[in-house]
């Protein structure tokens, strides 16, 4: 019998006239995601309520114009690195590397135009898994190295949105890959209530243009500490200089890690839904950002994204690590394999 391909619609073109698909991924439980292969974004995930409704939990569009113009990198793949490379430079192997300035002085989220504004190949492996695929050539928005990468999304029967990552190179280079999908589990309204869980003892402390100090700080007594399920909105207009830096959270936790598989990162809960996410992930970083630079001019989807209606849950290395020797390393070295791999597990109380 031959495996059901993922349905897929043909949703439009880029303004350099590239087709883009929209692909649908369903499991036996009635869940649902459709993926773009422009940036690899999630532009809907649709999982059940305690009652068994579904709703729709990620931030998004409806139509690839939205996409284009374009939004704060709602639900696509991060690349070449997540987050920020401080004074957008980095050296390697003795070479000089200089990055776009996107973010102040500071390159953020691969550059000018990243992982999510290029379009993937995607190769449907079954009506739960889709395969995305992209080569970034040698020295695309400044990095060394051709690079191979592909991004795996699967729907488990499990409720589990899976992504695994694989990377190769033909010259030493950087990598730090992530996606950007901003959840909110009610599917509407802010996400202040929402309860959050971070298995993580210490964070990175950033300075004002959110470029780690390079400190390891403990989150004991700080409003870092989510050891203990505490609702987004509880610490984050205190008076807290990091959080003033932030303009809320946007800090990387230092996930507290037993090996080098999965392992529970983060638990949110939905008081209202029921629902919860487990993120799981291979990754020792986690950048939790809680939609501070939404302002209300963005809507999609029959929503309005404001000011904290979204979290994003970004697994990662920490931020600025090929300038920061003392971080667990984003160095892939010629020929070498780059595999991580991410699940957000979906379940309700
Ligand atoms: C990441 C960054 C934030 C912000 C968002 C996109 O989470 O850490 O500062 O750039 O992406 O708006």
């Amino acid at each position: 019998m031959e495996i059901p391909k993922a349905p897929k619609i043909f949703w439009g073109k880029t303004r350099d006239g590239e087709s883009v698909d929209l692909h649908a991924l369903t499991n036996s439980k009635g869940s649902e995601a459709r993926i773009a292969t422009y940036g690899g974004v999630v532009v809907s995930l649709k999982v059940p309520d305690r009652s068994g409704r579904m709703g729709d939990v990620v931030a998004g569009f409806n139509d690839l114009e939205s996409y284009l113009k374009p939004p704060p990198y709602f639900g696509a793949i991060i690349g070449r690195y997540g987050n920020r490379i401080g004074k957008a430079r980095f050296s390697l192997d003795g070479g000089e590397y200089t990055l776009a300035k996107n973010d102040g002085e500071n390159s953020l989220h691969g550059g000018n135009r990243g992982f999510d504004k290029r379009v993937w190949t995607a190769r449907s492996l079954s009506s739960q898994t889709l395969e995305l695929s992209y080569l970034s050539r040698d020295g695309e928005e400044g990095y060394p190295g051709n690079l191979w990468a592909t991004v795996t999304y699967t729907l488990t029967d499990a409720n589990e949105f899976m992504i695994e990552y694989f990377a190769t190179t033909d010259k030493d280079t950087v990598i730090n890959l992530t996606n950007h999908t901003y959840f909110n589990l009610a599917g509407d309204g802010d996400i202040l209530g929402q309860r959050v869980v971070i298995n993580a003892d210490w964070f990175t402390p950033v300075d004002e243009g959110l470029i780690p100090t390079g400190e390891l700080r403990s989150v004991a007594a700080t409003p870092f500490d989510f050891r203990t399920a505490t609702s987004i909105g509880q610490r984050i207009d205190q008076n807290d200089q990091q959080l003033i830096f932030g303009h809320g959270y946007d800090h990387n936790w230092v996930l507290n890690r037993s090996g080098s598989g999965l392992e529970t990162a983060a638990k949110v809960l939905d008081p209202k839904s029921g629902r919860v996410i487990e993120v799981l992930t291979t990754e020792p970083g986690l950048q939790f950002y809680t939609g501070n630079f939404l302002d209300g001019t963005l809507a999609g989807k029959g929503r309005v994204y404001t000011r904290r209606s979204a979290f994003c849950m970004e697994t990662q290395h920490f931020p600025d690590s090929p300038n920061k020797p003392s971080f667990p390393s984003t160095l892939l070295k010629r020929g070498a394999e780059y595999r991580t791999t991410t699940v957000y597990r979906f379940s309700t109380i």
